[in-house]
């Protein structure tokens, strides 16, 4: 009995300090849902990835694409001088698409501080710039009332201590070379360098929105938690900004609150992501065309209609949109960038009302075919996205009995809500269908918006 009372106690205290182990951050759901509602609001923000390689201007990943050495790679840092750099042209740029939030590289994989740092000279204050890039941006994008975010790589392909592994720049033939490689690397010196440097960008801008940390690849010759040493990590990040939100890529997503959203990255996800039953936050980053850094020679852009698609189709899902802009080296966005997100802008200059504040449309309304359905809970509206324009009578089956009002939203037109389509009988229409009367010319609108005022059932 006694035996029995010990490893029962023992037990427990196992238990509770694994279930200590697990966790970095308590809140309630409630409270993580309001920390993070701004964001869930806002839908639609903007990815920048800047630093030495836009002069390479063949991807950011090129110095590990070409193995290229870093003292090869030198050279970009002597002639980094980014002169026609104006964030507050961007901030515009980025507010007049529509976009809520931005979030820019403070490091890449290159390794490259693009802020001012105390634990590293190779950083911008350095190079023939010589000023703080991060400073100047933060100041100009929160001027034009967007929140701010930092990506911040784990990967470090210039660190002396970071040791070589199946991702780094440098690269090895055979298993043995690793050892040999790191026989003079000391992991735990860089996870030093990777704490202060994150506790540099999170203390010298004031507050930052979101943290975004790339990435995690456990495995053999790879890299998880313990390399970055995250659990302690993220616990300094949650005390230095209580309010931030952080993506999911520290290797700790069975951590409570070792992450706030999930990341796809450059696909479209099929349903609304769950854990256990769960549908839990998530935002889709991706790019324009085939490279995040600026590319000169990619010439795989996408076109305004399958981003606005994806955009409307993510928040039919419930999830964001971060979509990447990679600046050149002058500090210009490429004029395929801006045709983009001018295009963007003139959609969501009268259709944004279907995006933000906007989620997935209860599971009972079921969007006809061509057609996706943005829902905003508070003012109880259905916005029916018509990605390829119907003909006029156009077909709501289960509607009826469920429209108070309906409209084009780009230019507040009525459209007049019908009965079933046809009085010939076996016609595939029934009782339940309504019929929304369209103009048989499709508005000057890449996808026109119907904005449906349900009647409210309560
Ligand atoms: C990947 C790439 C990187 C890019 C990131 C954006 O992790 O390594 O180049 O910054 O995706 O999500």
């Amino acid at each position: 009995m006694k035996k029995l009372l010990i490893l029962l106690v023992l037990f427990s205290y196992v238990m509770s300090s694994f279930a200590q182990q697990k966790t970095i951050w308590n809140e309630t759901e409630e409270e993580k849902t309001e920390r993070m509602l701004w964001w869930t609001e806002a839908r639609f923000g903007m990815f920048i990835h800047w630093g030495l390689y836009a002069q390479a201007a063949r991807h950011e990943w090129v110095k590990k694409r070409e193995h290229i050495s870093t003292e090869d790679y030198q050279k970009y840092f002597d002639v980094f001088d980014p002169d026609l750099f104006d964030p507050s042209e961007w901030a515009k740029k980025a507010k007049a698409a529509g976009m809520k939030y931005a979030v820019i590289t403070t490091k890449h994989h290159e390794g490259f501080n693009m802020f001012e740092s105390e634990f590293t000279d190779y950083n911008v204050m350095n190079t023939p710039y010589g000023k703080d890039i991060i400073k100047e941006w933060v100041d100009a994008f929160r001027a034009e009332g967007l929140k701010i975010g930092f990506y911040y790589s784990l990967i470090d392909w210039y660190h002396p201590h970071f040791t070589i592994d199946t991702r780094h720049s440098i690269k090895v033939n055979k298993q043995k070379d690793f050892d040999k490689l790191n026989k003079n690397r000391d992991m735990g010196i860089y996870r030093e360098y990777l704490k202060n440097n994150v506790r540099e960008i999170l203390t010298n801008y004031g507050e930052v929105d979101i943290l975004w940390l790339d990435f995690s690849y456990p495995g053999k010759n790879g890299k998880d938690k313990d390399d970055w040493g995250s659990v302690e990590l993220l616990k300094m990040v949650r005390e230095l900004q209580p309010n931030i939100l952080v993506n999911d890529r520290l290797d700790l997503k069975d951590y409570k609150g070792g992450w706030d959203f999930t990341t796809p990255e450059q696909f479209k996800v099929d349903k609304w992501p769950e854990i256990d039953g769960k549908k839990i936050p998530w935002e889709t980053c991706q790019t324009f065309s085939g490279s995040w850094g600026y590319y000169r020679d990619e010439h795989t852009w996408k076109d305004n209609k399958q981003l606005l698609t994806l955009l409307i189709e993510s928040v039919s899902k419930g999830g964001n949109v971060l979509l990447n802009v990679g600046p050149t080296a002058r500090g210009t966005f490429d004029h395929r960038a801006d045709d983009a997100l001018e295009d963007m802008g003139e959609w969501m200059k009268y259709n944004s009302r279907s995006i933000y504040g906007c989620t997935q449309a209860p599971e009972e309304l079921l969007a006809p075919a061509n057609t996706l359905f943005t829902f905003n809970p508070k003012t109880n509206r259905l916005y029916v996205h018509l990605l390829d324009y119907p003909l006029q009578n156009f077909l709501m089956p289960g509607f009826a009995g469920k429209i108070k009002y309906a409209q084009f939203l780009h230019d507040a037109s009525e459209i007049k809500v019908g009965k079933k389509h046809g009085a010939w009988g076996n016609d595939g229409t029934n009782e339940n269908d309504v019929n929304l009367k369209l103009p048989v010319t499709k508005p000057n609108v890449e996808i026109p918006v119907i904005e449906i005022f349900l009647k409210d059932n309560k």
